[in-house]
């Protein structure tokens, strides 16, 4: 059976800097949640209340993803990354969560933030992930972090 670390990143490349980092410390396949249209830098303005990442998290949108992980069943481990939106995961994690069948998985969950803690990002992601076995969920502040974590 084997790893795989399922990540999506948007903003600076932060997450996926740090899940490269850790599919190569943990012989782990990679692969990049992308949604099917992509975020633009101004779908990222929060300050801007009409922007798609604003609207997408008041109206609790699911974000359509472009493409699936092949093999899914071969992976007994998915570490999946992503940056904290709004004090949790960003809504297209929850979309990924939901095409998947989570039986017997071992997942750890891993956050890039401005600051914020993973909080309770773990519980909020639990049913869609039915039968997860959920090890751990962290925030990663530097590649010191993502070291000591793995
Ligand atoms: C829509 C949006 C919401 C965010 N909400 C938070 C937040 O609640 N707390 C926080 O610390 N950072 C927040 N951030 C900052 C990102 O978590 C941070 O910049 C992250 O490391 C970006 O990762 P990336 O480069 O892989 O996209 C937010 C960013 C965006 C675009």
């Amino acid at each position: 059976m084997s790893k795989l670390v399922a990540y999506f990143s948007a903003e600076a490349g932060r997450t996926a800097k740090a899940a490269k980092a850790l599919a190569q410390k943990t012989g782990a396949d990679l692969f990049e949640i992308r949604p099917e249209k992509p975020y633009s830098p101004s779908d990222l303005m929060y300050m801007n209340p009409l922007a798609r990442c604003n609207r997408e998290k008041i109206g609790k949108k699911d974000v359509p993803v472009a493409e699936k992980v092949k093999d899914w069943d071969s992976y007994d481990t998915i570490y999946l990354g992503f940056p904290i939106w709004y004090y949790g995961a960003p809504n297209v994690i929850q979309t990924f969560c939901k095409g998947y069948d989570w039986t017997g998985k071992q997942v750890y969950l891993f956050a890039t933030s401005g600051g914020s803690g993973i909080g309770k990002t773990q519980e909020k992601l639990e049913p869609y992930m039915k039968g997860a076995m959920i090890k751990d969920a962290r925030r990663i502040g530097s590649m010191e972090e993502l070291k000591s974590w793995v």
